[in-house]
């Protein structure tokens, strides 16, 4: 597609320093609180959001991976930080950084709570060729191989340099 046919309404769209969204969600993932600022980002109201899951905001730009290694953080009740992007009500995008931990009431697991900040620019330059790689990997891949290539793509980065994911991700 050339630019001329790039509709004003795809644009990236950059958080600014002080955004702060944030998110909560039920066990089943449905969102049970959002704030102003996550509202206002998204162009949904607050009421649109309510009861719902982030495949509303779900952009696939983000590889399938990504959100699997999340979920085996969080099912191992451990917090999760990781580069994403997500789609606006008007088809505009925004890559955040997020860190997701599990809610708690009287020791019992209720839900997840997550904060969007801006990501840094060097943390992109690295995420934004890493994640074309594996998104190219899964589009290419069956369903049943889709997660050990594309998790594979990351590891080969990780295992260079870094001890774990976590090290890799808080190093950017
Ligand atoms: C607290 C919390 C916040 C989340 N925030 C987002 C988000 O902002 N955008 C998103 O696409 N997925 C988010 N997710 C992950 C989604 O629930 C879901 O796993 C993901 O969108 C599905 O990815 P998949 O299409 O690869 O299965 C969040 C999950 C939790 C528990």
């Amino acid at each position: 597609m050339n630019s001329t046919n790039v509709s004003a309404s795809c644009q990236e769209v950059q958080m600014k320093e002080s955004d702060f969204f944030v998110s909560k969600t039920n066990l089943e993932s449905h969102i049970s609180y959002v704030n102003r600022d996550f509202c206002q980002m998204s162009g949904y109201q607050e009421s649109e959001l309510l009861g719902q899951t982030y495949d509303l905001v779900r952009h696939e730009l983000v590889p399938h991976s990504i959100y699997n290694l999340m979920w085996e953080h969080l099912n191992a009740e451990e917090e999760f930080f990781g580069y994403i992007v997500n789609r606006n009500k008007n088809d505009s995008y925004y890559w955040a950084f997020l860190n997701v931990t599990p809610c708690y009431e009287n020791n019992q697991l209720i839900g997840y709570f997550s904060v969007q900040r801006e990501p840094s620019q060097q943390a992109l330059q690295a995420i934004k060729p890493l994640y074309t790689k594996m998104c190219q990997v899964e589009r290419q891949a069956t369903a049943a191989q889709l997660l050990p290539l594309s998790s594979a793509v990351l590891w080969r980065v990780i295992t260079k340099e870094y001890k774990n994911y976590a090290e890799f991700v808080l190093s950017l």
